[in-house]
């Protein structure tokens, strides 16, 4: 009897992590614009249908894509892209989940937005491909501080500056990422895209404004996401991008994460 019920110990602890990644449905955030409200009856609302089948059967093959749906007034504009170091089953399962709850979580707006960890993804009946826009922001702060904030935040500028560089080179389609040691047992790691319509100086200037975040939001945490409409910042004191660094073991776990929501 023992030894079954250790066995099914074994099993529940086994388990409960892979159960708790399935719950990769549950987005970061969403913006659904108040402004923007719809009836069923409007073309606008299966204009978006369209818009959001292409985007789920398409994007995940390239990581990226822009669509529309319809014509005049109706017209509707359509945004989906993963982080560019995901898998493609990854990104699938992401875009997937976004065009599901998207349409759970914002039923009657016209411009709606979603963002997730591996990707994002919008539509709105006014064109915004190519455009900058930082106007509503997620932030999820880690609540612990880093001990040394000024030898910290010298690294983190360093990094960043390096990065945001990469992003805009367009070879890396808006992806910028990697990691700097500072101290032999703890690695800072970093990730920054811009959505891959953006031109070079757009995504220059999203990187910017989210990483301006940085001494007010962020302030010295062990970790810290922003996520715009047009680009996503991350920076971890654990492995946290693909490829995944295995000779660091420090992890996710245990950190107490705070969602904040501006405006
Ligand atoms: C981190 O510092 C901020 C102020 O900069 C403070 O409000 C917060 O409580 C600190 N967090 C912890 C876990 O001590
Ligand atoms: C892990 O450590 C080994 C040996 O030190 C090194 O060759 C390898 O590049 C490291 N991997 C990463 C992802 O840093």
């Amino acid at each position: 009897m023992t030894s079954l019920f250790n066995l099914l110990l074994f099993f529940f602890f086994l388990v409960l992590p892979f159960v708790s990644n399935a719950q990769s449905d549950d987005p970061l955030g969403q913006f659904c614009n108040q402004d923007t409200v719809i009836s069923k009856a409007s073309p606008i609302w299966s204009n978006i249908d369209h818009v959001l089948t292409e985007l789920v059967s398409k994007a995940p093959s390239t990581g990226f894509l822009t669509t529309s749906y319809g014509s005049g007034n109706d017209k509707v504009y359509g945004l989906a892209q993963c982080r560019g170091d995901v898998s493609q089953d990854d990104c699938s399962s992401c875009i997937q989940d976004a065009g599901k709850q998207i349409r759970q979580l914002c039923p009657d707006q016209a411009d709606a937005r979603i963002w997730y960890d591996y990707c994002f993804l919008r539509y709105d009946d006014k064109t915004f491909i190519g455009e900058v826009d930082t106007y509503s922001g997620i932030f999820y702060i880690n609540v612990e501080n880093v001990t040394d904030p000024e030898k910290f935040n010298k690294e983190l500028g360093r990094l960043m500056d390096r990065i945001e560089a990469d992003a805009v080179v367009p070879e890396n389609r808006g992806l910028g990422k990697s990691k700097t040691k500072l101290t032999p047992f703890i690695t800072l790691y970093a990730l920054v895209q811009c959505t891959r319509d953006l031109p070079k100086l757009s995504c220059a200037q999203c990187l910017a404004i989210a990483v301006g975040n940085f001494p007010g939001i962020c302030n010295s945490r062990k970790g810290c996401r922003v996520l715009y409409s047009s680009c996503y910042v991350r920076y971890e004191l654990y492995p946290f991008f693909f490829p995944l660094d295995r000779n660091d073991s420090n992890i996710a776990s245990g950190q107490t994460i705070k969602k904040l929501v501006y405006p």
